[in-house]
């Protein structure tokens, strides 16, 4: 059905989303954005999944960036469109009900390194290089790079970062909180997958109510993001999963979560 994205559920409701343009480093030209735009409207949250890994096809790239041969050619309007359809994807990755876990194996750069950011967690294979080197196109990270980073990172790391368009190490983007995790090359997808896998057996629902507060809150000021936390902390507790997680908690058994 599509040709630059794959998709399979690799585990019990673990879901595995691969960016496949090896030839071109995964870079997300129009093509690609558009598949990625109705994979993730028409199969995406998906009944019974709990997690979604993004990466990239092979072992050197996540995602290159925007395709810079198409983007040379696009007038003004196809240029805006390309970026409307990218800043849809990325909200919505970034608001899915589940949680989205970016493998990051190799270079992450522009719209790569946004859509790694548009995601909950960033694990880095050990030979990542990730930056924003579109000041260096004459162009600056207009896909949620701005906005994103600056909500993970000091505001004059991610100064430094577009204004020199650098691409740092997986070490250093770990010490500025750009990934969260480093791991070698070769362990990379088993500790997605064990990570994956420790969320997919928690409470859909808390997880879904923890991820929209999360996320609404950093937009608020500081009491109405409390508020927002004690609402929905109550819905939370309303429901069957709660009631689920302590009682097999006290019957010393495993919980059998169903998401209500
Ligand atoms: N767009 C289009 N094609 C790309 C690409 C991109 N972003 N990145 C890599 N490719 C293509 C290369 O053109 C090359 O294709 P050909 O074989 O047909 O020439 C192929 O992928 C392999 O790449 P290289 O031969 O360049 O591989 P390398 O190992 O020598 O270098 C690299 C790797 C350092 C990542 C280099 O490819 C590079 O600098 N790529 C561009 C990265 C970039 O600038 N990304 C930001 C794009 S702008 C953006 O994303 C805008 C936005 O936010 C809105």
């Amino acid at each position: 059905m599509f040709e630059h994205i794959l998709y399979e559920e690799i585990k019990d409701r673990i879901g595995l989303l691969k960016i496949n343009r090896e030839k071109a480093l995964n870079a997300l030209n129009l093509q690609t954005v558009s598949e990625l735009n109705k994979f993730i409207n028409e199969q995406l949250p998906g009944e019974n999944l709990r997690v979604l890994i993004i990466t990239g096809s092979g072992s050197k790239a996540f995602v290159a960036g925007a395709d810079i041969k198409q983007m040379k050619e696009m007038s003004k309007e196809e240029f805006h469109n390309y970026c409307n359809v990218s800043h849809d994807n990325f909200n919505k990755i970034q608001n899915l009900k589940i949680p989205v876990i970016a493998a990051v194996n190799g270079y992450a750069l522009g719209g790569g390194c946004e859509l790694a950011l548009a995601c909950d967690i960033r694990i880095a294979s050990d030979n990542v290089k990730i930056g924003f080197p579109e000041t260096k196109l004459g162009l600056f990270p207009c896909w949620g790079g701005t906005k994103r980073s600056s909500m993970l990172m000091g505001i004059g790391k991610v100064k430094e970062l577009i204004f020199t368009g650098d691409m740092i190490s997986a070490e250093e983007a770990l010490k500025i909180g750009l990934v969260d995790k480093v791991v070698k090359q070769d362990e990379l997808m088993d500790e997605v997958l064990s990570m994956a896998e420790k969320i997919s057996n928690n409470g859909p629902l808390a997880i879904a109510y923890a991820k929209e507060t999360i996320n609404k809150g950093q937009e608020m000021n500081h009491s109405g993001a409390l508020d927002l936390e004690l609402k929905m902390g109550v819905e939370c507790f309303d429901s069957l999963d709660r009631l689920e997680g302590m009682t097999a908690y006290l019957e010393k058994r495993t919980a059998e979560f169903i998401g209500k």
